[in-house]
């Protein structure tokens, strides 16, 4: 008798068990594109993240099932799209049936610019906009200069020793000093201190982020393919709670401190007195958005930076353009003003951005049924946004492959397609950050440049990491530094 309870009971769950994962397979069918079949309950694969290669992965999908194509990721719907037209449909003129990306945090305390949704989103960008207007702008870089020399005095140092370095940790700790001068008015000096806390949880949170065993690529397919049970996990990682909480302890400390310093933890304290006053953001919430500076402008900004390092090195035409660009620069410091003097150099850095963007695929929710030309995309799907297969495809881009800076001239910008160039999204929650990333970026590099020459060894490479499921994340960039005198 009581075998039979139990035994009844264990097919009992494992039948809603299996309902619940397969009961969104076929929301997919008859919409308008092929659809790679789900296996048993647990999608359409990949499994393994850990040992796949999402940019690959993407683009040979692409090739074999066409622009648009869906999939199950374990039990969510997905619609993985590298069409311009419909992305920016999506993105910009529909946008109120996409108004969001695929995931969140559950507290709202952690809930970011990104990760925010609905009224809270439209609050939040409302009011962290006016951070990022020309005048503002022009007030924080001005506080970069001391991340630029920690940088150029470290490697001054570091190449007498070896001139062969690897990029990557040193972009990494450049943009974290900057983002502690301009964000949070702190020079944390990240080259001499490699073990500063803070950059410790920003890399720890990106590389959270990422699949690198069979655990976390579980983890990380459950996030993206169990909808419906999200909200009874907690997404939070321990490096998102440490950056939240050092966001926190430098909003206290500053205003303990009564001082101003003209960074972006001035404005969030303004938005603190007044936003919080409708009931919309939390106090707590206003720490989540000093953080996102951390997890939205850290590892992209760095990311970007070492892949225009590794093609300058393999592409000795264009770097020699470039050089002599800022060699002839009017001033030796580099400003807001000064910097809007090097359109070869921002060619460059969009050029990179398009071979290699810091984000290959790209996500939004869909909140109401959608059609479009045939297409149509259910409420509760997810959109995958292929951005990488775009600046792939020759369609777009004419022999993709090439590294050709003259495509993001002011002359020949008419040539770009709307939305086939994503390396910042597009539409309403188009990056916020990229004006600041630009001229973040044209600074530095034209710093490093100025004083350096970059040169390929035979360990220069450029080789994405397996897991990553929004990031074409590399392992490193070695190049040898020759000084410029
Ligand atoms: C090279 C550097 C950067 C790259 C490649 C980059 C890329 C992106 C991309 C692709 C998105 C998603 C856009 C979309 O869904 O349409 C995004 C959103 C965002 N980025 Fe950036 N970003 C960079 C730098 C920054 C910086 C420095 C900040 C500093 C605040 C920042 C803050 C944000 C925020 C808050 C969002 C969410 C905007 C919203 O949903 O309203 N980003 N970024």
């Amino acid at each position: 008798m009581w075998f039979t309870v139990i035994l009844g009971g264990i097919v009992s769950l494992l039948l809603l068990v299996v309902w619940f994962l397969t009961r969104n397979y076929g929301k997919l069918n008859n919409c308008g594109f092929p659809v790679i079949p789900p296996f048993l309950i647990f999608g359409s694969g990949p499994f393994n993240l850990h040992k796949t290669n999402l940019v690959k992965l993407d683009s040979e999908r692409a090739q074999k099932y066409g622009k648009v194509f869906g999939s199950y990721i374990i039990s969510s719907p997905w619609v993985f799209v590298s069409d311009p037209d419909i992305i920016k449909q999506i993105t910009i003129k529909d946008f109120d049936h996409f108004p969001a990306h695929q995931g969140t945090f559950n507290d709202q305390k952690y809930r970011d610019l990104f990760s925010a949704d609905g009224a809270e989103w439209k609050e939040l960008r409302k009011n962290m906009s006016p951070v990022f207007t020309s005048g503002k702008l022009k007030a924080m870089l001005s506080l970069i200069d001391d991340a630029l020399d920690n940088m150029v005095n470290y490697l001054n140092k570091e190449v007498k020793k070896n001139p062969v370095v690897d990029m990557r940790p040193l972009l990494q700790a450049f943009t974290m000093d900057s983002i502690g001068l301009t964000a949070f008015g702190v020079n944390l000096n990240c080259f001499e201190n490699q073990d500063n806390p803070i950059f410790k949880a920003a890399k720890d949170a990106f590389g959270e982020f990422r699949a690198t065993d069979f655990y976390s690529a579980m983890m990380l397919n459950m996030e993206l393919g169990m909808v419906g049970l999200e909200k009874y996990f907690d997404a939070t990682t321990p490096g998102v709670r440490a950056l939240w909480t050092y966001s926190q302890k430098i909003l206290t400390d500053r205003e303990s401190s009564g001082s101003k310093n003209g960074d972006f933890i001035d404005r969030l304290l303004e938005m603190k007195a007044t936003v919080t006053k409708q009931g919309i953001i939390t106090e707590d919430q206003i720490a989540a958005q000093g953080m996102v500076f951390f997890l939205a402008g850290f590892e992209t900004t760095a990311h970007s930076m070492g892949a225009l390092c590794y093609l300058l090195s393999k592409n000795p035409e264009a770097y020699d353009i470039l050089e002599a660009e800022i060699d002839g620069l009017s001033s030796d410091t580099f400003d807001h003003d000064t910097i809007g003097e090097l359109p070869y150099l921002e060619a460059c850095i969009k050029e990179a951005m398009r071979l290699i963007p810091a984000v290959g695929r790209n996500d939004r929710k869909c909140t109401k049924d959608w059609e479009y030309n045939g297409i149509k995309i259910k409420k509760g799907t997810f959109v995958g946004l292929m951005n990488y297969v775009i600046h792939h495809n020759p369609e777009y881009w004419p022999e993709p492959e090439l590294f050709k800076p003259e495509r993001f001239l002011k002359e020949n910008s008419g040539n770009i397609k709307p939305c086939s160039y994503l390396s910042f999204g597009s539409g309403p929650r188009a990056c916020i950050g990229e004006r600041f990333a630009i001229m973040e970026m044209k600074i530095a590099m034209a710093k490093l440049l100025q004083n350096f020459h970059l040169e390929a060894t035979d360990q220069t490479k450029m080789k994405f990491n397996d897991g990553d499921v929004f990031q074409c994340s590399y392992e490193d960039v070695i190049l040898k530094l020759v000084p410029r005198n």
